[in-house]
């Protein structure tokens, strides 16, 4: 699935070329939750702009995504606006996470399940995980994402098993998606 992976979001990135097509609201939701300072890592970020906004904030960011294309244009994009990203290609079905401790880990419309173990374990002391996902109750008002990139109802509670619970929230968003929004902390 992972070579299958990087070229169906490698053509994905090359089409788009723009950060998220989809009004993703990662940023709105986890930056009340951020330190000040510290290491984050932006899990399936690809093209994606959150990066270079949480380095901006102070942050030392680093996207992690299969797509070398959208790693290419966040490169890219942080050259453009004199901002630093790093970025680390990684097939997240056969390959571990990028190194922790991490302070901040953010996960935004991306689902693999096996991996919330690992994203809670790379997680410091008070670390923060913040994920955006849509819900199966997306489906009725579309059929894309497909069922198995849906979380079920409440399922994100059991996935972050470990952490606290700091918010969660399950709702239809300004951008038309159900999603479920979580911020959970390491003790
Ligand atoms: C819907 S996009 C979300 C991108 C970004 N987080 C956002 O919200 O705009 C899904 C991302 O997951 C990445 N991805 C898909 N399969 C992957 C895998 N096996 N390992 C790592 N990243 C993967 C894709 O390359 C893509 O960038």
């Amino acid at each position: 699935m992972g070579a299958g992976d990087r070229d169906r979001w490698n053509d994905k990135w090359a089409e788009r070329r723009v950060g998220t097509s989809h009004g993703s609201q990662l940023v709105e939701l986890v930056v009340p939750h951020l330190p000040e300072s510290g290491r984050l890592l932006d899990v399936a970020g690809g093209g994606s702009t959150d990066s270079l906004t949480f380095a901006r904030l102070g942050l030392d960011a680093t996207v992690c995504d299969v797509s070398d294309v959208g790693l290419i244009q966040s490169r890219q994009r942080a050259l453009a606006e004199d901002v630093i990203i790093s970025t680390v290609e990684v097939d997240l079905d056969t390959e571990p996470l990028p190194a922790g401790p991490w302070d901040v880990i953010t996960v935004a419309n991306y689902l693999n399940r096996d991996l919330f173990s690992s994203l809670v374990d790379a997680l410091g002391p008070g670390g923060v995980l913040a994920v955006v996902i849509a819900t199966v109750t997306n489906l009725e008002r579309s059929p894309k994402p497909a069922r198995p990139f849906l979380v079920e109802q409440d399922e994100i509670l059991a996935l972050v098993d470990g952490l606290d619970v700091v918010h969660h929230t399950e709702t239809w968003r300004s951008n038309n998606r159900h999603e479920a929004h979580l911020i959970a902390r390491r003790a």
